[in-house]
């Protein structure tokens, strides 16, 4: 079965509005738990504009499921994930400047440095993830950096603006996803997916886990974190079952349609 990464980081960017103690991402992630998550992912930026040092630290006590720290590949954050010990560690590319992660991770372009933080982060026992565009020589340099896990980037995906430039974007996870498999490496894929284009990546067989914040916390607002989450692990497994019966590959999604997940067949 296909698991679901909540990224809490939204709810402590509410709480940092005001600087104050609510809404605690420790609470949330325990929702996400009870609510079927496989796992809980934070960022902590090096600006701390969101999670803060104190939340991996209790989070680290509490998830039961798996605990994934995504971070920059600095030297402060290494030294962070491995006295913290987190199950997974995703490592992205980071700028002050960006509202969110933006392009995958350059590994084919820092394979040194990419490198040796893997390196360091899987001798301290953690899993190591790399976040990256869905191209062949990232993929190859991820494996070659000695990772366990690619995260593929599902951003350009989430965004295009028609059928036909998702499908085409659909097609570049797929081989992607089958290349790094190939490879020996494990795939997971986030960024952008929400309730609507969630299925045809969910339906990608290698794809064994998604990393997935703002549409669910979005949502959460809205009719609350577990009600939130059950609705996109339906949406997911919607997803899959298309897959498992076979029907031609990748169904487009039609983008503005209301209610439930619609493919044009
Ligand atoms: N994966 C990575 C590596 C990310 O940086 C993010 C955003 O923090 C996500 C997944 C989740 O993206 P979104 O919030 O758009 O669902």
């Amino acid at each position: 079965m296909i698991g679901l990464c909540v990224n809490v980081d939204h709810v402590a960017t509410i709480r940092q509005a005001r600087r104050g103690e609510e809404p605690d991402p420790v609470h949330a992630a325990l929702l996400v738990e009870l609510a079927g998550g496989s796992g809980i992912t934070v960022h902590l930026r090096e600006d701390r504009r969101h999670i803060q040092d104190r939340d991996v630290e209790l989070l680290r006590r509490l998830v039961k499921t798996k605990l994934n720290l995504e971070m920059a590949a600095t030297d402060e954050m290494i030294e962070i994930a491995l006295a913290f010990k987190p199950e997974m560690a995703t490592l992205v590319p980071e700028r002050r400047e960006e509202l969110t992660t933006e392009g995958g991770l350059d590994v084919h372009g820092h394979a040194d440095e990419v490198g040796r933080a893997v390196r360091r982060l899987r001798e301290g026992g953690i899993l190591v993830s790399l976040f990256i565009d869905p191209e062949h020589h990232q993929v190859s340099a991820a494996a070659r950096a000695g990772a366990d896990f690619i995260e593929l980037h599902t951003g350009s995906y989430a965004e295009a603006k028609d059928c036909k430039a998702q499908q085409a974007e659909l097609t570049r996870l797929i081989q992607s996803a089958t290349t790094g498999r190939g490879l020996g490496l494990r795939i997971n894929a986030g960024h952008g997916l929400d309730y609507r284009n969630v299925g045809p990546v969910a339906a990608i067989p290698e794809v064994e886990e998604l990393s997935i914040g703002h549409s669910i916390i979005a949502r959460a607002v809205l009719v609350g974190l577990e009600r939130a989450v059950r609705e996109m692990l339906a949406a997911m497994a919607e997803g899959r079952a298309w897959c498992e019966v076979q029907i031609p590959p990748q169904p487009p999604f039609i983008k503005g349609e209301q209610g439930g997940i619609s493919y044009d067949v």
